[in-house]
């Protein structure tokens, strides 16, 4: 099915989708593929890769998404994708960090970073800034983040070990603590890119049905996302926001916003804190050895 002639086209575009395999991401993926863009799908799980690539094709047959391997929790794969996008593509249009996990119990990976801190902030962080020179080559890019209301929750702790702490720790905390991360690094990239053509916005997509929460899940979360299943909404509706930001005209010059339903929203003082935006950019440049 073709998509409805009056939606924004995005042919000549190259839109990065992270976490195109499934829920918001997927949704995503094929409607901008309807739209006419290039879409580089990076996944971890090579199966699940060809299945989203089968299923975007299935609905715009004309469509040829490269498939790109990374598994985000591993800042020297993101280094290694981010080196291979520069190496395939002389521009970037689109770059959506969208793949993100809740997790369970603490988990410490190889590199010393908690699972969800590193998944869903420092390798958007750090994938971001090095597909920069990408993304500037374009002339005109967006950078969308998919954050989330959780972020109300959240705080920047001053350092990972706090993070790492067995005692202390809560992944639903965790979590939240990386959907503010999300905001706050959107709108200190937003204010550094402030003289180019590159904009920075991020999102909350909603309470979606997708596989978010898992068996993996803590109780306390399994029961939470059971308790909320009367006002979740579908990954169709979940992605509408996400395509909004990548396609609409209106939104082409604003940059630093944080949306909800497709209208800039309100996020929490802590989010708009430019103190703290800068803090944690100090804080996840080191982090992940950023220049
Ligand atoms: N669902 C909600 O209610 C909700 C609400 C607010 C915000 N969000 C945000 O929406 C975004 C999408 O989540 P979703 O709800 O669509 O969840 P989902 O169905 O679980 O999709 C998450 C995607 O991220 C990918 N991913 C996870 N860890 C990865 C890793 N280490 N490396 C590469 N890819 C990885 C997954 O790949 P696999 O297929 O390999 O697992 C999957 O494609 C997330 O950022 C989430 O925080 C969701």
């Amino acid at each position: 099915m073709a998509a409805p002639a009056e939606l924004p086209r995005l042919d000549g575009k190259t839109v990065l989708i992270t976490g195109p395999s499934g829920g918001i991401g997927q949704i995503t993926a094929r409607e901008l593929a309807r739209r006419g863009a290039h879409l580089v799908l990076v996944c971890r799980n090579p199966e699940r890769a060809e299945q989203t690539k089968t299923l975007i094709q299935q609905a715009s047959p004309a469509s040829q998404p490269d498939i790109l391997l990374c598994d985000l929790s591993v800042l020297a794969e993101v280094r290694t994708l981010a080196a291979e996008v520069t190496r395939r593509y002389s521009k970037l249009d689109v770059l959506i960090n969208n793949a993100g996990i809740m997790p369970g119990p603490l988990t410490i990976t190889d590199e010393g970073h908690e699972l969800s801190w590193v998944t869903n902030h420092l390798a958007p962080f750090l994938l971001t800034n090095l597909l920069l020179p990408l993304l500037e080559a374009a002339g005109q890019a967006r950078i969308i983040n998919v954050a989330s209301e959780a972020h109300w929750l959240g705080e920047i702790e001053p350092a990972q070990n706090f993070r790492n702490d067995r005692e202390k720790y809560s992944s639903f905390t965790a979590y939240c603590d990386s959907k503010l991360a999300n905001i706050l690094f959107t709108n200190e990239l937003a204010h550094r890119l402030e003289l180019t053509g590159i904009t920075a916005n991020c999102l909350h997509p909603g309470i979606v049905d997708t596989g978010l929460v898992n068996p993996g899940s803590s109780r306390l979360l399994k029961l939470m996302w059971l308790l909320a299943r009367p006002v979740m909404v579908t990954p169709e509706v979940g992605a509408q926001t996400s395509i909004f930001l990548a396609t609409d005209p209106k939104v082409a010059a604003l940059s630093g916003r944080y949306f909800k339903n497709s209208k800039p929203a309100r996020s929490s003082g802590t989010a708009r804190n430019r103190a703290e935006a800068s803090r944690l950019w100090r804080i996840s440049a080191e982090e992940t050895g950023l220049e």
